[in-house]
This record gives C-alpha cells, structure tokens and sequence, in this order.
C-alpha cells in the first residue's frame, strides 16, 4: 500500500512554497487533508463535482450527507449563496474566521454533489493559519468534512488522518495538533428570524444569541421533527465513535474488566497503565482543554483495540460542556444494527 505524501509546515507561520503543490493538487481535483483549527479537513474543489465525489468514495461516506465549503473571504462566501441575509452578516462579523458554519440558500454554481441535492449550501471561513493558505493560494473554494473515514473519530492530528484514510488521501498536509479539537458550530439561516442550530460546538447557542439579538433554536428541537432528515442531513446518531464500547458513567466502577480502558476528569491531563491491562487517560475539567485533547484520547484507546472503555460525565455548565456531552453521547451510542 502506498503511503500518502506528508507536507510538514509550521502551523502559524506556514511556508507558501511548500504548501503550493497541495493547493496545485487542490486546484487539479485530487484530495487534499489540512488542518483547520476544529478538526482535520479531507478537501477538494468545491466546484469540481468530480473532486468532490472522490471525498464520498474515499470516506465511505453517503450520498445524502452535505459537505461543508470552506473559503477565505466574506465575498467569496457570498458568492456561494443565493441570498445573504443581515444575521450572516452579524455572525460573520463576530464568528469568522472560526468554527461556525452557516447553513444558507446555495448559489446555482455549487454543485448538487457537495449539498447532497439540497438547495442550501453550509459554509465556513477557518481560522487556522495553514487552511487559510492553503485556500488561499489554490484559490477555489475548498469542500471539507472530516478527514475520517465514515463514523469514525474525527482527525485533531496528520497522524490520525492517515491512520484512518491510509493510502485513500494522495497528500496529508500536517501543521501539527488542532486547537478546538471538536467540529464546528452549524447554524442554519435559511429562515434568518429563527436561527435553528444544527450540530453543536465549542461557539454555544448562548453566543450566537448574544450576537444576533434573537433566541436559536437547539437541534434537540429538531429530534421529534418530520423535517430532520432534510433540516440536519448527515447527523447519525452514532458518529465520531471509537470501535469499542463506550460507557458513560457518573463514577468509574472500582472493579474493572480485564483490558478495560478510562477516561476520567482531572485538574491536569495525564495516562497510566492499569494493573488490570487498560489505558486511563485523564483529561482537564476545563471545557476548552477537555475539547482540544477529546478525540487524541479516543484514538489513542482505539489503537489499542480496546473493547470497553468507561467515560466519567463531564459537568452540564457552563454551556461550553454541551458539545462535548453530544459527542460523548454520539460515541456511546451503539451501531446500527446490521442488516
Ligand atoms: O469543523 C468542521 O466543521 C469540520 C472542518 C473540516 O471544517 N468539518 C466537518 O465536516 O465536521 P463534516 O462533513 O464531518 O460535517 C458536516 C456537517 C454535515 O454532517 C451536516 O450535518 C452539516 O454539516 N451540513 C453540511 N451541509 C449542510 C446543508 N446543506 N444543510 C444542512 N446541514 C449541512
Ligand atoms: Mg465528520
């Protein structure tokens, strides 16, 4: 098998000549993995169709589950959209470059391929250093779900990015760890008066109504609802999940199975062997540091094959904790029965 091709920059300052053949291969239609500051992006030419049904094919991923479009400039996201109400506008000013995306009426150019043929187009202008570049200079807008393949846990690292895609992405380009380490806030807008929250993230609904002046719908909201599936395409509920059981727990069991693996909360981050042949892994019970260290953790029992793996529930407040109880929520969930 071969191996992807691995561009190593700094991730603050990154070098443009050694990005240039990434944003080449970009521009050319192959599959480039990035960093962004949330997660680590499998990217394409958002305008190609052909490109972006090679992210499909190479993540597994379904058909019905839309992409997000990333770009660099206000304008440039305008110019993906059909309509672009004031509340954008709001967020854009207060948000971006940052992990929200916004959910609104897509441009004819977009292609059905990337919205899953749904007429609205999901957006975002990342902050990391290294994706602004790289857009940058391939000068295209860049589609990018999460550089794993299907259901599995999100990338914070190149590392992880190959240990999931393998040989499926031509070109990893690694700028290190990612800082929020969870995927971005989704907001729609098509209705601009009722923002409806779609997939939550370390931007809470509390901050998103503190800049539009209006109340935002919780996507918990939209769990009874007929419209689910066209409203919040893509969001399985089971997602982002490690290959072993995950158990939520309030207290970690003082006896535990042979192999068993714990992640606990605690004032520093920190792992240790188990007598009884897990890993424990300790991470802070601070809600920002929890979130950039979440899905290392969860790769690193994955690539021990553990089987069971205990989690103690982090606290409900402040607000910040949300999205990660909804990722640990989704990672517990079992998978779909098979047929
Ligand atoms: O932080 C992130 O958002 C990362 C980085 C790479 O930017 N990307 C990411 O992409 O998490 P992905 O594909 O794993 O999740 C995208 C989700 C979809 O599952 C869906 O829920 C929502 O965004 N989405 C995308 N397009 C949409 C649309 N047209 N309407 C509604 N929801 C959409
Ligand atoms: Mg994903």
């Amino acid at each position: 098998m071969t191996l992807p091709t691995m561009i190593r920059v700094d991730p603050l300052h990154p070098e443009l000549a050694a990005l240039a053949p990434a944003a080449e291969a970009l521009r050319q239609g192959r599959l480039v993995a990035f960093p962004t500051e949330t997660v680590y992006g499998l990217g394409a030419h958002a305008l190609d169709p052909h490109a972006v049904a090679g992210i499909f094919a190479a993540k597994g991923r379904p058909a019905t589950n839309p992409l997000i479009v990333h770009v660099t400039t206000l304008d440039q996201a305008r110019a993906l959209t059909r309509s672009w109400p004031q509340a954008a506008d709001q967020l854009a000013a207060r948000f971006w470059p940052g992990p929200l995306t916004l959910v609104l009426p897509k441009h004819p150019d977009v292609p059905d391929a990337v919205t899953a043929g749904l007429p609205n187009v999901a957006i975002r202008i990342p902050a990391h250093p290294v994706a602004r570049a790289l857009i940058a200079l391939a000068d295209v807008p860049v589609c990018a779900p999460s550089a794993n393949t299907y259901m599995g846990i999100s990338p914070t690292s190149a590392a992880h990015v190959q240990r999931s895609l393998g040989a499926r992405v031509g070109l990893i380009v690694d700028g290190g760890s990612t800082q929020v380490g969870l995927e971005s806030t989704v907001l729609s807008l098509l209705d601009p008066h009722a923002p409806q929250l779609l997939r939550h993230g370390m931007i809470t609904a509390d901050q998103l109504e503190a800049a539009l002046g209006i109340a935002v719908r919780s996507p918990e909201s939209l769990v009874t609802s007929h419209d689910t599936p066209a409203l919040a395409p893509g969001m399985a509920e089971r997602h982002y999940a490690p290959s072993g059981e995950l158990r939520l727990v309030e207290v970690i069991p003082e006896a535990l199975e042979q192999g068993a693996c714990v992640l606990r909360l605690g004032e520093d981050e920190g792992s240790r062997e188990l007598v009884t042949g897990g890993l424990e892994i300790t991470l802070p019970r601070d809600p920002t540091r929890y979130a950039s260290l979440l899905y290392d953790a969860l790769h690193r029992f994955d690539m021990r094959h553990a089987a069971l793996i205990y989690a103690e529930l982090p606290p409900q407040q402040p607000a910040a904790w949300l999205a990660i109880h909804d990722r640990l929520r989704r990672a517990a969930s079992p998978p779909p029965a098979s047929p």
